[in-house]
C-alpha cells in the first residue's frame, strides 16, 4: 500500500493570483494594483468590519456549531427554512464537505472542462472519475454534458456564471439540461458570482430550483468583500443539509465569519455601490478594449476574460503589466493558454490598467 495514493500525488496544487507582497519583493516595486482574483476593489462590507471588531473579545471561544444566526438570516432574507441552509469555510469548503458526504466508490463527477479550478482540485483530490466536456463558444456545453450522464454520475457542477469565462447558462437551458438529470444525481449550481448577474433576465436565479437533488452555492468573497475571512453558504433539500451537517467541519466557518456574514447581508448600500461600481468599470474596460481591438469573453461578472493571439502574446502582456505593477491571471494553468482574465478594479484602477495595455500594444 502506497502512503500516498497516486491520484494525490498526481495532483498540482490550487496557485492563486500572485499576492502584491510576492510582486513587491521579487520585483522590488510599489503602488501594486491586484486585478487577478476577482475580489472586490472598494475592500470589505464596513457592517462586516464593524462586527468582527465588536466581537473581537469573544475570539477565545468557539462560534455557534452550525452559524445559528447567521442560517437564520439567510433563511429569512432567501425565503427558505433554516434547514435547508449550510455554512462553510467559502463555498469551496461546502464543495469538499459535500464530497465527503455523498460520493461512494465508484462515483462519477461531471463538469465542463477547464471551469472552476478550485472545484477540480477538490474533484481530483476525491480520487473518483471525472469527466470533462469541453465549453463551447467559452460557454457550459450543457447538451454534451447531458449525453455524459451514466448510471454512476453522482454530481454534476456548474458554475454560473463561470469562472474564468464569466458567462451563464440561460434559464432555458438549465431547465432542458435538468430535465435529463436523474434524480440520483447532485447538480452543485455554484453562484459565486450571483449578485453581478442576477439583474439579466435569462439568468436563472438557482433560488426557483428547490428540486431534492440542486445545491446553490454562494459566496461572502466576491460582492462582500470578504474572501479574506472564508465564508460562504447552500441551499439545498432539509435530507441533503441534514446529511452535510454531519460531515462538515464543526465550528466552521470561524466566530469573526460568522457576525461578519450576518452584517454584511445588512450592508445594502455597500453591495449597491459594489454592483454599481462594477458596472460602469466594466463598461469601461469593455469600450477600451473594443476601441483597442482586443477580444474578450462577454462577462456577466465582476472580471473580463481576453483572448490572444498566441500562448507567447498572453505571456508577455501578463509580464509588462506585472512588470508596471498591474496583477492579472494568466489563464495557462486554468488550461487557456491564450487567455488573460482581469478582474475590475475602481476607476482609477481601471484606468491605469487601460493605459497601460495601450502602452505595451
Ligand atoms: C466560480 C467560483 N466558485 C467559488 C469560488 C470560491 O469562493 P469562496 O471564496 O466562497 O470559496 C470562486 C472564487 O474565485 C469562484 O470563482
Amino acid at each position: 500500500m502506497p502512503l500516498v495514493p497516486s491520484y494525490i500525488k498526481q495532483l498540482s496544487s490550487y496557485k492563486p493570483g500572485k499576492p502584491i507582497e510576492e510582486v513587491k519583493r521579487e520585483l522590488g516595486i510599489t503602488n501594486i494594483i491586484k486585478l487577478a482574483s476577482n475580489e472586490n476593489p472598494l475592500g470589505p462590507s464596513p457592517k462586516a468590519k464593524k462586527a468582527i471588531q465588536s466581537n473581537i473579545e469573544m475570539i477565545h471561544r468557539y462560534p455557534d456549531v452550525s452559524g445559528y444566526n447567521l442560517r437564520k438570516k439567510l433563511a429569512q432574507k432567501f425565503n427558505v427554512k433554516i434547514n435547508n441552509v449550510v455554512l462553510g469555510a467559502g463555498s469551496e469548503g461546502i464543495m469538499s464537505t459535500i464530497m465527503r458526504t455523498f460520493l461512494l466508490n465508484d462515483d462519477e463527477l461531471l463538469s465542463a472542462e477547464n471551469s472552476f479550478i478550485g472545484y477540480k482540485v477538490l474533484a481530483k483530490a476525491s480520487g473518483r472519475k471525472t469527466q470533462w466536456i469541453p465549453m463551447k463558444d467559452n460557454r457550459y456545453d450543457l447538451n454534451a454534458m447531458a449525453k455524459k450522464i451514466n448510471d454512476y454520475t453522482k454530481i454534476v457542477y456548474i458554475a454560473n456564471p463561470d469562472n474564468p469565462m464569466g458567462t451563464y447558462i440561460t434559464k432555458d437551458e438549465f431547465d432542458e439540461f435538468y430535465s435529463y438529470v436523474p434524480s440520483r444525481t447532485l447538480i452543485i449550481l455554484d453562484e459565486a458570482y450571483y449578485e453581478y448577474a442576477n439583474n439579466i433576465l435569462d439568468y436563472p436565479d438557482s433560488m426557483y430550483y428547490r428540486y431534492n437533488n440542486v445545491i446553490t452555492l454562494r459566496s461572502f468573497s466576491k460582492a462582500y468583500g470578504l474572501g479574506g475571512l472564508r465564508i460562504g453558504y447552500g441551499f439545498a433539500h432539509q435530507d441533503l443539509i441534514s446529511n452535510l451537517m454531519k460531515v462538515k467541519v464543526p465550528f466552521e466557518p470561524s466566530l469573526p465569519a460568522q457576525v461578519a456574514g450576518c452584517a454584511a447581508l445588512d450592508d445594502l448600500d455597500f453591495l449597491e455601490k459594489t454592483i454599481q461600481v462594477n458596472k460602469v468599470g466594466l463598461q469601461f474596460v469593455e469600450n477600451e478594449l473594443n476601441q483597442m481591438g482586443v477580444l474578450f469573453v462577454p462577462s456577466a461578472t465582476n472580471f473580463l476574460t481576453t483572448i490572444w493571439k498566441t500562448e507567447n502574446e498572453a505571456k508577455r502582456i501578463v509580464d509588462k503589466l506585472m512588470k508596471a505593477g498591474i496583477i492579472v491571471r494568466h489563464l495557462k494553468s486554468f488550461g487557456w493558454p491564450n487567455y488573460i482574465r482581469i478582474s475590475i478594479g475602481i476607476e482609477e484602477e481601471n484606468i491605469r490598467l487601460i493605459s497601460q495595455l495601450k502602452t505595451i500594444l
